[in-house]
């Protein structure tokens, strides 16, 4: 067996070069909100094996020292975070010509790194946790380092490998090839779930890269607001009626929820330009969105919440209001006083139900933590009475004409789970779906997705507000307000999206786009790039997207052809980027919706101006899109169809769609009736 000193010796990039003496523990500052304790659940067996695991990264001088420290990381918060290695003060995505690195991408992806661990972006900065509670940028602090080590070394004909968030090494590739390759949370078929998950991450060996996360694309809550205005604007025009040239002026939208995704919705109506009423238990999660603008008043009174509604509806004014309280009891309010409510959703966190994502009834948020904390018996039976009352009160108004959908938070199934049988379309069990729709398989889904538009995003890298005015200019000047109406509500985010004040972090912008739209914005981009008119560029996009994610409750839910329990698609879309040589591509387990329920996957691509991008841009964007729209075409998807019958013109002799035919739906009917009738005779 080779001993130590030849291990350290076979290696040129090792935490030593980091520290050559072990760091004094750094101070935990007050304030800096820190990830709950993890459930601690290893055997004396496995939690050697984590000990030795981490220990791998720790030069053998420094083991006596810190194999104690990291075993009570372990027992108290159930993970081994390294805090030790933990850098001083406030990181920050910083202008890219702070960093070093023998290649441009080395150098933006430690901007991205940078940015998704930014005090004011991240969830839990201290334990590498961007957003979405558990997503984070990778494991550990000595990763982090080790990493950027990496990226420091990286060259143009080398592919950093991460294997969740352990970078494996460096290995020989070519300038055309990803710079790193990106792994998160990949589980093998038969452990997929969330128990052996739990086991993996607490041995030091899966990381849960949530979406952006890991992939180090996160741009704070920007990348959400653009998704919900877009959401919200069209549930108004499909379900109320409201002309695809107009907005949710005069409308009334209430929902809960201001954390981290849901904390867009205040903004979002705003920018539709309607008026929200937003149910909030938390008040230290009101008080950040009343700093940031995001909400305009609060009000602990529902009469007085309706009331301020009602003014400014009548008066066509946009206004985001918070009602400090528990959603069930503002709808109790407006069922019993008769009022109209043009839009309903929910977007509390009731993918953990019982674990505090869904306050009840008649308890403030300050008793349910203790309740949690206390671990109180009658807890779960006091959630699942207010998800009774919670889903009365919703049929009561959609009966009045209120449309209500699900936010993907999972609540129709938790209303199941608590005991609601009636709320599945076949009365007994979710396998058809709910009585109500969830926000992609009505919305999202047909409207935008099926015609790929979805979410784009760039960060000028010089992290100059100039430069990011300038591409929105440039970006506006590519999209034709006239050819749909979903081109014009995006041409007008992008025109006041400066005025909206979205930046948090970097300097970043989302704008949802079709294929074509992303390439064109991007090949205008690199060539500003090239003509020294703005800085280098980090292209992306969220994974819920188009083309970059299979999730049966979520991004593949208006799916029908039975394929939507397949993940070929994020597969596909995560290999074809890489072979037409994106800089960074990323494919993970899990997402907004938890490991075993979804595949997805994103890019990076960094604009350094040079013609060999604008190859990538016109090969690699079109491809990232349109396999999902290809996909969502074959799964007979009416725009998608549409969309793919225009795209085999514009790209006829280099692409190619499989296009559907359509039988008939009656004949296959009566043929499949008169089988079945035969075999019971
Ligand atoms: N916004 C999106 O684009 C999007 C997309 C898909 C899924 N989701 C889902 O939406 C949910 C919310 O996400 P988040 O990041 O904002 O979570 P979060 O936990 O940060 O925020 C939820 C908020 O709801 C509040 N809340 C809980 N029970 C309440 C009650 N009864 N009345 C009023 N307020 C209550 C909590 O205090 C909390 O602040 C998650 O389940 C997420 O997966 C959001």
């Amino acid at each position: 067996m080779q001993d130590n000193v030849a291990i350290s010796n076979a290696m040129t990039i090792k935490l030593e070069d980091v520290f050559a003496e072990l760091p004094e523990m750094p101070p935990f500052v007050e304030g800096i909100r820190r990830a709950p304790a993890r459930q601690f659940t290893l055997s004396p067996k496995d939690t050697r094996l984590a000990l030795r695991n981490a220990l791998r990264y720790i030069p053998p001088k420094w083991h006596q020292q810190l194999a104690p420290e990291f075993l009570e990381e372990l027992l108290t918060r159930g993970r081994i975070y390294g805090y030790r290695f933990r850098p001083l003060g406030h990181i920050k995505g910083r202008p890219i010509d702070d960093y070093r690195s023998s290649c441009i991408e080395g150098r933006a992806f430690q901007v991205m790194i940078d940015n998704n661990l930014d005090f004011d972006v991240a969830l839990y900065p201290y334990e590498l946790v961007t957003y979405g509670e558990t997503g984070q940028v990778c494991q550990n602090w000595m990763q982090y380092h080790l990493i950027k080590k990496y990226l420091e070394t990286l060259n143009q004909e080398q592919t950093l490998v991460m294997d969740s968030g352990h970078p494996l090494g460096l290995f020989a590739s070519s300038p055309q090839a990803p710079r790193v390759i990106i792994t998160n949370g990949l589980m093998v078929g038969c452990f997929d779930d969330a128990q052996n998950w739990n086991r993996a991450a607490a041995l030091g060996v899966s990381n849960y890269g949530q979406m952006t996360a890991g992939g180090w694309m996160y741009i704070g809550p920007q990348g959400i607001v653009h998704g919900t205005y877009s959401t919200i604007l069209n549930a108004g025009r499909d379900k109320l009626g409201i002309p695809a040239d107009q907005d949710l002026s005069g409308r009334l939208f209430v929902t809960s929820g201001l954390g981290g995704m849901s904390g867009a919705q205040g903004k979002s109506i705003e920018i539709a330009n309607g008026v929200g009423i937003i149910a909030e238990v938390d008040y230290s999660r009101i008080e950040t969105r009343l700093e940031q603008g995001w909400v305009n008043r609060v009000t602990e009174d529902p009469a007085e919440a309706f009331k301020a509604a009602a003014k400014c509806q009548q008066q066509k004014k946009s206004m985001a209001i918070a009602f400090y309280g528990n959603v069930v009891d503002l709808l109790e309010y407006a069922v019993n006083h008769n009022i109209k409510i043009d839009l309903l959703s929910d977007q509390t966190s009731c993918h953990a139900v019982y674990e505090g994502g869904y306050c009840p009834q008649g308890i403030s948020f300050e008793e349910r933590t203790e309740l949690l904390r206390s671990g109180h018996a009658g807890f779960k039976e006091m959630v699942d009475a207010t998800l009774r009352r919670h889903y009365e009160l919703i049929k009561t108004l959609a009966d009045r004409g209120t449309y209500f959908f699900d936010y993907g938070n999972s609540f129709l199934k938790a209303v199941f789970d608590a005991g609601v049988q009636e709320i599945c379309q076949n009365g007994k069990d979710p396998i058809d779906g709910f009585v109500f729709q969830s926000y992609v398989e009505d919305i999202m889904g047909p409207i935008l997705f099926d015609y790929g538009y979805g979410p784009f995003r760039w960060v000028c890298l010089s992290g100059t507000d100039e430069d990011l005015a300038k591409t929105d200019r440039a970006a506006m000047e590519c999209i034709d307000p006239e050819r749909r109406f979903q081109d014009r509500d995006n041409y007008i985010w992008i025109r006041d999206a400066e005025k909206n004040k979205l930046v948090v972090g970097t300097k970043a912008r989302i704008l949802y786009q079709d294929a074509m739209g992303r390439m064109n914005i991007a090949l205008k981009f690199n060539e500003m790039v090239r003509m020294g008119q703005i800085g280098p560029v980090m292209l992306g996009r969220d994974h819920h997207d188009t083309g970059g994610t299979d999730s049966p409750f979520r991004e593949t839910a208006n799916i029908k052809d039975g394929s939507n329990i397949t993940a070929d698609m994020a597969i596909h879309c995560y290999a074809g980027n890489a072979a037409r040589g994106m800089s960074l591509v990323a494919l993970h387990n899990g997402g907004g919706v938890g490991i075993g329920n979804a595949i997805n996957g994103g890019f990076g691509l960094v604009l350094d101006g040079s013609e060999r991008i604008d190859g990538v841009i016109r090969r690699a964007i079109p491809w990232d899109v349109m396999g999902g729209v290809a996909r969502r075409a074959w799964a007979r998807n009416q725009n998608s169809i549409e969309t793919s019958i225009q795209y085999n013109k514009v790209r006829a002799g280099t692409d190619h769609i499989t296009i559907p035919y359509i039988a008939d739906d009656k004949m296959v009917a009566d043929l499949v009736t008169q089988a079945f009738d035969d075999l019971e005779k």
